[in-house]
């Protein structure tokens, strides 16, 4: 039997409530929080704040749109973890209520396994195993997709993420929050060979992506100082640069991986695969390399329950349920 899931996603600045039932997607509704906007980044007691109020309106539209009852469904799905502690707490403690008061199992689901889950969500699906390369504002890693329950993290950063190299970046050029997808829209029309930033390369598979912000932040300060209109007077040119950079830092670990593994299987997922030259990227390695490559439906990249209640379909069906006793972990791994 297919179950009837209902899922929250409320890890980070988004909150979102989605609908699983006869094998589909029924609803994936997700509300963005503005209020961190005017800091330039996220706040994490405003976001628990906008969670407590939006979760009641988004799960009422999730079941209006996938047009079920509460009665309908078999199991109640929420994010464990990774992410921000207070957010976590009002996606899993709504989930356990609204479980126990329907008498369904709750499951928890690990967000960046639900990442690369989404694959899942649409044809084309990769073929097990595959490599995925995850990246988001909190994290970068090259995993090893052995089935739908069972990863290992082959490389991951050791300092900052690429989502928050991407949002860093793009603070110190004076965009707008979130920093990511703006850099990216410019980058379209700039020439990533103008500037070079440096490429660091780390041991094995793992990725370090500080250094960046400090060579960015000097190569402002220099050129600023000969013209100060300089980052005005070039900025698509500067945001392609710098994307450039972080692309290749990316993908020279997943051609390592690819090739030590021997997988041609390949997966991004996370907020920074809706990256455009990331994409683009992809697709040239697909032919270089004969790969075959799996990118998310842009809103399957950025947080959506869809992940979510698509992996916990998966541990339904494994029968790996949690209790009222499950708590967040805003570090929680993915398991090995
Ligand atoms: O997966 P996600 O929505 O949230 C986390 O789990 O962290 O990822 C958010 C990250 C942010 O750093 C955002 O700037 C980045 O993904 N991002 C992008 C783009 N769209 C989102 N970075 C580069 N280019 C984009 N088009
Ligand atoms: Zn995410």
């Amino acid at each position: 039997m297919s179950p009837t899931i209902l899922a929250i996603e409320s890890s980070c600045d988004d909150t979102s409530a989605a609908v699983f039932k006869d094998g589909k997607i029924l609803a994936n509704i997700v509300a963005t929080q503005a209020v961190h906007e005017k800091y330039g980044g996220v706040v994490p007691e405003l976001a628990s704040r906008a969670h407590e109020q939006n979760i009641i309106p988004v799960v009422s539209q999730a079941l209006l749109t996938a047009n079920i009852t509460k009665s309908e469904l078999n199991a109640v799905a929420f994010t464990r973890g990774p992410g921000l502690l207070g957010a976590l707490l009002v996606g899993c403690s709504f989930a356990k209520s609204f479980a126990l008061g329907l008498n369904i199992p709750i499951i928890e689901v690990n967000h960046m396994q639900a990442h690369i889950l989404a694959h899942f969500i649409e044809e084309p699906k990769p073929q097990f195993p595959f490599l995925c390369l995850t990246v988001s504002g909190g994290h970068t890693q090259i995993v090893l997709v052995k089935n739908y329950l069972e990863m290992q993290v082959l490389g991951q950063t050791t300092d900052d993420a690429v989502g928050e190299a991407f949002d860093k970046s793009a603070k110190l050029l004076g965009l707008p929050y979130p920093g990511g997808p703006m850099l990216d829209k410019l980058a379209q029309t700039g020439n990533p060979n103008a500037y070079s930033f440096p490429v660091v390369n780390m041991p094995d598979f793992n990725f370090s992506f500080s250094g960046i912000k400090t060579s960015i932040l000097n190569f402002i300060k220099n050129n600023t100082q000969a013209n100060p209109n300089f980052i005005q007077a070039h900025l698509p040119d500067i945001c392609a640069s710098i994307q450039q950079a972080l692309i290749q830092t990316l993908m020279k670990k997943l051609v390592l991986a690819a090739k030590e593994t021997g997988i041609k299987e390949i997966a991004i997922a996370g907020g920074v695969s809706a990256n455009s030259g990331l994409r683009q990227t992809m697709q040239e390695y697909a032919n270089k390399y004969k790969w075959n490559t799996y990118i998310p439906a842009f809103q399957y990249c950025t947080d959506n329950a869809a992940m979510v209640v698509m992996t916990a379909h998966f541990k339904y069906l494994a029968g790996e349920f949690a209790d009222q006793y499950a708590s967040p972990d805003p570090r929680l791994r993915i398991a090995l």
